[in-house]
Parts: structure tokens; C-alpha cells; sequence
């Protein structure tokens, strides 16, 4: 290392260099006093290393300097390698120190708002508005580290295999995708606005319009929605788009990037092909879109069972399904109430919960203690639908179908954490096929879609576009890895009639599609290769290769649960005069928002 302020990092240092002469720059981490003998704990990004200030080797006064340290402060040393008395096995350098010989003071360190240790306490709040200080520690910054390997290994990877990384453009117009739109302000076209993109999706299209062929880039994408712990406003794809390809050619290539991640990154080789499942299937099964394998504790229909017997909540609903929790039947009641409970939260949204235990010397269940209808016999066919054994315990919801099986859903990912059957060190990856192009708002009975409007339709399913939409499959799916979407995509629709047949679909006029849309159709019309593609997230992949749900400590400068950075305190008021020349006037304000 060929610099005047380091000859290598702290952390870098081992046995090997004893007897050398070095010098290091950092942050001075820990300061222990005995007197006549100092030691220091200095950090750089690379690890801790300890110095020792004797009065035998350091020059005369150094000492004393180095006693007015404080936390933080940054120093730069030169001294030499030796070998500990006391070794640390608990650090990589714990078998050396260095007796310092020189220290400049390269600046001075306030008393940071927290200690810069391993743990990241101190408060979410407080660790959001002094990122930078968070950044110094430990997990975080491992975290940066993890998420830089991950993003190198995935442009190496896809320009290996022929992809070529290209920019598409932040300012763009806005067009209904899904989320809401950042809108950005023109000046020169006052009363107009650029939105931010909610992904380059119509770039890449354009681009395989445009012979790339083979497209990535890893882009920032922006949407204004509603904060979960695996939800930014602003995040970051691996978006890709191919031309000249099937579904299986997509889902091969992307498979071959997951495995690759996995192995070079974490350790683990996964041999056999990405099982696949039918959206139908994961709800059927599962009650959720992006299933968690991790764990098997699947969702049994019994609704064909449970009606007919004269009970009127069975008989009057749509579905009637449960999930069996290995050894619940030891629950007590109080444990029992507090899952009914549970489940009635508005997050889950179930107005009830039916529960039969199996205790091995009969059944009880919470059915009888109100009405008989169902006899020993019956519950011998409930429990061989369940597949439930002795001392299990069933927990049953009813309702709607779709809703019931995500609430089940739910239910079964809260049992699944409860039970610790979702192990952070496990991945289960799998892929999600076979949507349905659209989903229909009961209310409204308007078609949405349930990817994008450029998904294309299954080759298969064409001819029933017209007659019933509804049972269209799309060519689309989701790659999804421990009950995380980390990935979506699909072939598009390449040909502007479709195109316009799908848009009308949707409810968009001819006039309306044209305006929002009239580029896209346009470059169809100048010969559009089949194309398909797939956009991954990098936060939530990076984050859970870590075995973390929540992305915010794997991003360097994270928006907080209301959208705003308290760092450098975003969003904010700006002139008046930056509003008035872009011929806006503002009619409220949020009281509550401080600057
Ligand atoms: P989609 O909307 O499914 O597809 O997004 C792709 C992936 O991006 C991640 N993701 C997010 N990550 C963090 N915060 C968010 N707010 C957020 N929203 C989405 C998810 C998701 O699977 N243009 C299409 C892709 C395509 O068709 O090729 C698209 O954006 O992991």
C-alpha cells in the first residue's frame, strides 16, 4: 500500500508482520489507561488493532499525548509490530500489538451520540440521523461489504454470460404501474412533471427494440408506497431483459445467477433444479404468493368435510380450512384464546378461529362445546384430511377462499416463527408460475394486472382473452426465497395489437392508452423481437442471503418508517422562490413534518 498515511489497514495485520515497521491511520476505538503503560484499540474498515503506548519505546511526551485522546479521534501512528503477551483469539489481529513510536492527531472527534461497539444500539432514531457514525460499526458495515461482493459478483456473472449493462433514464414520464409516482416538477414546462421511475421497464423493452438483445443494470427504482420492513421508496434491481427467448430461457438464466450467488457467496450448492409451483398451487397450499418452503405445515382444505352437517358458520362460507400445529394440543386455553386473538388483528383480519384438539384419548374441539353435529367418526375423516396426529392441535378459519387462505397463510408464517421453523441459515428458493394475467376488483368488476400491462398472455390462453379474461394465465413469474418476492418478470406482449387488445382490457380508451403509452406501441410497430425478462431485488436479496427480513441496514443511507431521511432531513420545504418559477403554488402543508 503506497500511501503517506498507511503502509496497510489495521485489520489486516497478523504474526507474520512482527519485527515490521508500520504505519497505520483510523479511529481511535478504545482507550486503556494503567499508568505508565497505554493501550489504544485503532480501527479502520478493515478491524482493530491494539497500540501500546510504553514509557520504554515511545518517545518522551508521547504518552502523555496519547492519554488526551479521546474516543474517536483520528490518529495517525507509525510504531512496530510485536508479538502479544496477553492474546485476544476474539480478534484476527489478537496475537499482535504495536509499541507506537510517532502519532499525529489528523483530527479531533466529538463525543459520538453513541459508542461505536458491535451492537447496534442506541436507538433507531438516533442511528438513522448519525448514519455515518452507524456505518463505523461492525454489522453495518459488513452488511455494505456483503452487498458490494454480491453486486460485483452479479456483473461479473451477467456479463459472462453475454448481457451488457446499460443506463436508462430517472426522469421519465409518469404512467400508472402499480405503486404511486414520484413526480418531479419542470421549470421550463411549468405545470408539468417528470415522474422518477417505479423501474426502467419500458427502457428495457425499448432497448431489446433497439438489437441490445442482452440487458442489465442495477438501478435505483422509486415508489411511493406504504413502508414494510422489506419496502423502501427508493431501492435498488438487478433488472434484466433478453430478446429472442422463452419463459424456460429466462427462468434457466436466472436460476444459473441464484445458484452462482449462493455458491460463490455463501457457501452452498444447491444441486437440483428450482422447484416450481402454480400461483394456484401456493395459495391452495400455502395461502400466499411467495410461499416459505422452509417449512412444510400446509394449509388442508376441508371445506367438502365440515359442510353438510347442519353447522351454519361451515355451511354458510365459501371455505373452510385449517392448519395443524405439531404438538398443539398442549396449548392451554389461555395460549389458545391469545392465537384467536391473534388472528382477529386487523393485520390478519379473521373474525374468528375454530380450533380441535387431538389429544390421543379423543377430541376436543372448540365446534362441540357449542353444537354436536359432528360425531368421533367424523373427526377420524378430518383428521386423515389434515393429516393430523395424536396430540396435534387444528386451527381453523372460514370465509371467502382467496382471503381465508391468506389469512391461513399468515397464521401458518406466525406458527412457522413461533416454532422456530424458519431457519435464517436455510434458503429455500422457488419459483412462482402460471398468474393470472389480470385480477378482477370485485367492487369495481375493473381488470387489473396482476404483473404489468406488457406481460404477455400464454400462448395457450389466446383464444380465451375475449371470452373470459379472467381465466387468462400470464407467461410471468416470481422468484421467491424464504417467503420473500426477490424477484418478477415475465415475456411481453411484443406486438402493438395485443398490446392495444390488452390495454383496452384494462379499462384504458384508445385515446388513453395512445398518450401513456404511444411510444411503446409505436416502437412495436418497427419490428420488436420476442423478449422477456426479470428484475430481482438487490436490497432484499442481499438482506436475506444475510438471513435478515428487513433491508434497511443493508442500504448506506435508508429512508425511515414515514419516508424521510433525519439525517440530512429530507424531504423539506424549499424557497419560495424555487416554487414560484416552476409555476406551483402550495395549498397545504403537513403542521406535523419538522424541518
Ligand atoms: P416488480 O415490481 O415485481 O417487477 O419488482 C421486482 C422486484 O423488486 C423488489 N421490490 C422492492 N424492494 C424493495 N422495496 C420496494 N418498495 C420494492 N418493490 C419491489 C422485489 C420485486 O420482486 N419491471 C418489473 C420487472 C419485470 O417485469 O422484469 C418490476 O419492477 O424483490
Amino acid at each position: 500500500m503506497n500511501s503517506i498515511y498507511r503502509t496497510q489497514y489495521c485489520g489486516t495485520l497478523t504474526k507474520k508482520h512482527i519485527g515490521e515497521k508500520v504505519v497505520l491511520s483510523g479511529w481511535v476505538s478504545k482507550i486503556r489507561d494503567k499508568g505508565f503503560l497505554l493501550w489504544i484499540d485503532l480501527r479502520d474498515r478493515e478491524g482493530i488493532v491494539q497500540l501500546v503506548f510504553d514509557g520504554k519505546h515511545t518517545p518522551q511526551g508521547l504518552l502523555e499525548r496519547a492519554r488526551n485522546l479521546q474516543r474517536e479521534f483520528v490518529i495517525q501512528i507509525e510504531g512496530t509490530v510485536v508479538e502479544r503477551e496477553a492474546k485476544n483469539p476474539k480478534i484476527s489481529t489478537g496475537d499482535i500489538e504495536i509499541v507506537v513510536t510517532a502519532m499525529t492527531i489528523l483530527n479531533e472527534s466529538k463525543t459520538p451520540p453513541f459508542t461505536i461497539e458491535e451492537n447496534t444500539d442506541g436507538g433507531e432514531e438516533l442511528r438513522m440521523q448519525y448514519r455515518y457514525l452507524d456505518i463505523r460499526r461492525v454489522p453495518i458495515k459488513e452488511n455494505l461489504l456483503f452487498r458490494h461482493k454480491l453486486t460485483m459478483e452479479v456483473r461479473k456473472f451477467l456479463s459472462d454470460v453475454g448481457f451488457i449493462e446499460v443506463e436508462t433514464p430517472y426522469l421519465i414520464k409518469s404512467t400508472p404501474e402499480g405503486a404511486e409516482d414520484f413526480i418531479v416538477p419542470s421549470r421550463v414546462d411549468k405545470g408539468m412533471f417528470y415522474a422518477l421511475p417505479q423501474s426502467p421497464q419500458t427502457f428495457k423493452q425499448l432497448l431489446m427494440v433497439g438489437g441490445m438483445d442482452k440487458y442489465f443494470q442495477i438501478v435505483k427504482c422509486f415508489r411511493d408506497e406504504d413502508f414494510r420492513a422489506d419496502r423502501q421508496p427508493e431501492f435498488t434491481q438487478i433488472d434484466c431483459e433478453m430478446s429472442f427467448v422463452n419463459q424456460e430461457e429466462v427462468l434457466s438464466q436466472f436460476e444459473a445467477l441464484l445458484k452462482h450467488l449462493l455458491k460463490t457467496l455463501k457457501g452452498i450448492e444447491i444441486v437440483d433444479a428450482i422447484p416450481r409451483i402454480s400461483y394456484a398451487d401456493a395459495m391452495d397450499n400455502y395461502g400466499s404468493d411467495k410461499p416459505d418452503i422452509r417449512f412444510d405445515m400446509q394449509l388442508k382444505d376441508i371445506t367438502d368435510i365440515a359442510q353438510g352437517r347442519g353447522f351454519n358458520l361451515f355451511d354458510t362460507q365459501e371455505y373452510v380450512g385449517g392448519i395443524v400445529i405439531p404438538n398443539g394440543a398442549e396449548y392451554s386455553r389461555k395460549q389458545i384464546d391469545e392465537l384467536i386473538d391473534w388472528v382477529k388483528r386487523p393485520q390478519v383480519g379473521a373474525k374468528g378461529m375454530i380450533w380441535v384438539k387431538f389429544t390421543g384419548k379423543g377430541v376436543t374441539s372448540s365446534i362441540n362445546k357449542y353444537f354436536e353435529p359432528f360425531e368421533e367418526k367424523d373427526f377420524s375423516i378430518w383428521r386423515e384430511k389434515t393429516g393430523a396426529k395424536d396430540g396435534d392441535l387444528v386451527l381453523i378459519l372460514v370465509g371467502p377462499k382467496e382471503q381465508t387462505q391468506t389469512q391461513l397463510g399468515v397464521l401458518r408464517m406466525e406458527m412457522g416463527r413461533r416454532l422456530v421453523l424458519r431457519n435464517p441459515e436455510e434458503f429455500a428458493p422457488l419459483w412462482v408460475v402460471d398468474f393470472p394475467l389480470f385480477s378482477k376488483d370485485e367492487e369495481t368488476n375493473h381488470f387489473h394486472a396482476m404483473h404489468h400491462p406488457f406481460t404477455a398472455p400464454k400462448e395457450e390462453d389466446m383464444s380465451l382473452l375475449k371470452s373470459a379474461p379472467e381465466k387468462v394465465k400470464a407467461s410471468a413469474y416470481d422468484l421467491v426465497l424464504n417467503g420473500h418476492e426477490i424477484g418478477g418478470g415475465s415475456i411481453r406482449i411484443h406486438r402493438k395489437k395485443l398490446q392495444q387488445e390488452v390495454f383496452k382490457l384494462l379499462g384504458f380508451t384508445p385515446e388513453e392508452a395512445q398518450s401513456q403509452f404511444g411510444f411503446l406501441m409505436d416502437a412495436f410497430q418497427y419490428g420488436a423481437p420476442p423478449h422477456g425478462g426479470i428484475a430481482l431485488g438487490l436490497d432484499r436479496l442481499v438482506a436475506l442471503l444475510c438471513g435478515k427480513e428487513s433491508i434497511r441496514d443493508f442500504i448506506a443511507f435508508p429512508k425511515n418508517n414515514s419516508g424521510r431521511d433525519t439525517m440530512i432531513k429530507a424531504p423539506s420545504f424549499v424557497e419560495e422562490s424555487q416554487i414560484k418559477k416552476r409555476g406551483l403554488v402550495i395549498t397545504e402543508i403537513n403542521d406535523e413534518a419538522e424541518e
